[in-house]
């Protein structure tokens, strides 16, 4: 017998109570609720409290999505947690879900980082480990605490990010033809200028000096970065539908990462597809980074937008420059 299908078998997410709006926002920084409504599509977007950390968010969002699965932390052998945000930078924030959710010892643990493609990254991983046949049921996590790595002064960023989790736990299947049928990844370090925090890490551990030039806080050349984003997205969607030989009108929804409304609607028309079939919550979230799948995912299944037998398309691109595509059949 061999089980090659692996199968998302719940979802779950989770989002601060804390509501910041764009309102809120203009009274600290001079920009405007037309402004980021007209240039992003976003409205509010939750904010963490002082105490919530990346592991108690992941670990909310990680609780729904066993709940929803069915399944109990104790057959939990894999855990992969997307973020670039961790609590700390060690140990990884998946050992502190780890300990959240009692999680057994024998439970592999590891963070990945792959910005805002986190949590396709974190699929593909998690989906070659269980069809090696070393593991069996896996929770998928992508999580960010972005408040914590955004400059409350610098208008350009502050505006776009938020804070969240999504989550999903992924079985082996013998039915052939559904879960994931396929992932496409890449990157294109060339530009990581693009899009980085450049001081914290151990190329320039932090300093009084750094501290106090903001060296912390995340950096982005938004014009250059859309324009990537809406070519790249495009690109990574056309290649894994060529590879299954499939067209986009195929496709039910798609679930783009969620970075700018803007960014969805070009690639909306790019591929001809419209925009009723693109999962949208960017207007309530704001940028989330690796969480921004997962929770749009997990919103798409608990709202009826997927049912079994559709093919979902999940596409994002971020900081790296990191891109994915991946393809699943409910
Ligand atoms: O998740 C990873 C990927 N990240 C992304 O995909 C983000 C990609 N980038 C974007 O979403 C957009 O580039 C932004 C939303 C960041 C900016 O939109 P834009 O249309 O590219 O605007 P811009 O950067 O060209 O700025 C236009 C003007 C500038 O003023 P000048 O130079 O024309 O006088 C900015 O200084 O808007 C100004 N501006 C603002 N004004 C009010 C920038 N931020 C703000 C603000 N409020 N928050």
């Amino acid at each position: 017998m061999t089980l090659r299908s692996t199968v998302i078998l719940g979802t779950g997410s989770y989002a601060p109570e804390r509501v910041v709006t764009n309102e809120e926002l203009s009274r600290t920084v001079e920009t405007s609720d037309e402004w980021i409504r007209t240039r992003s599509g976003i409205r509010e977007r939750r904010i963490a409290g002082p105490n919530e950390n990346t592991s108690d968010m992941g670990a909310a969002a990680a609780r729904r999505a066993l709940d929803a699965a069915g399944v109990s932390p104790s057959e939990i052998d894999l855990l992969v947690v997307a973020t670039f945000t961790p609590d700390m930078p060690m140990p990884a924030a998946a050992c502190l879900m780890q300990r959240k959710l009692g999680l057994p010892s024998a439970t592999a643990c590891f963070d990945l980082n792959a910005a805002c493609s986190g949590f396709i990254y974190a699929l593909d991983t998690a989906c070659a480990m269980l069809t090696s046949g070393r593991y069996h049921k896996a929770l998928v996590v992508g999580v960010e605490r972005l408040s914590s790595v955004v400059d409350w002064n610098d208008r350009t960023t502050c505006v776009l990010f938020g804070d969240g989790a999504g989550a999903i736990v992924v079985g082996l299947s013998e039915q052939p033809g559904v879960g994931l049928l396929g992932t496409k990844l890449g990157a294109m370090g060339e530009s990581a200028d693009l899009l980085c925090i450049p001081g914290g890490g151990s190329a320039a551990p932090a300093t009084p000096d750094s501290i106090t030039a903001g060296g912390h806080f995340m950096k982005m050349k938004g014009k250059e970065v859309f324009k990537l984003a809406v070519r790249v997205m495009d690109e990574a969607a056309r290649d894994i539908l060529e590879q299954h030989h499939l067209r986009a009108d195929q496709i039910s929804l798609v679930i783009p990462h969620q970075a700018n409304l803007r960014i969805i609607e070009a690639i909306s028309q790019y591929l001809e597809l419209p925009m009723d079939r693109f999962f949208v919550n960017v207007d309530r979230y704001g940028n989330t980074s690796a969480a921004s799948i997962p929770i749009a995912l997990d919103e798409a299944r608990r709202s009826g937008r997927i049912q079994a037998g559709d093919l979902t398309l999940l596409v994002a691109f971020g900081a790296g420059l990191t891109y994915g595509s991946a393809l699943i059949r409910w």
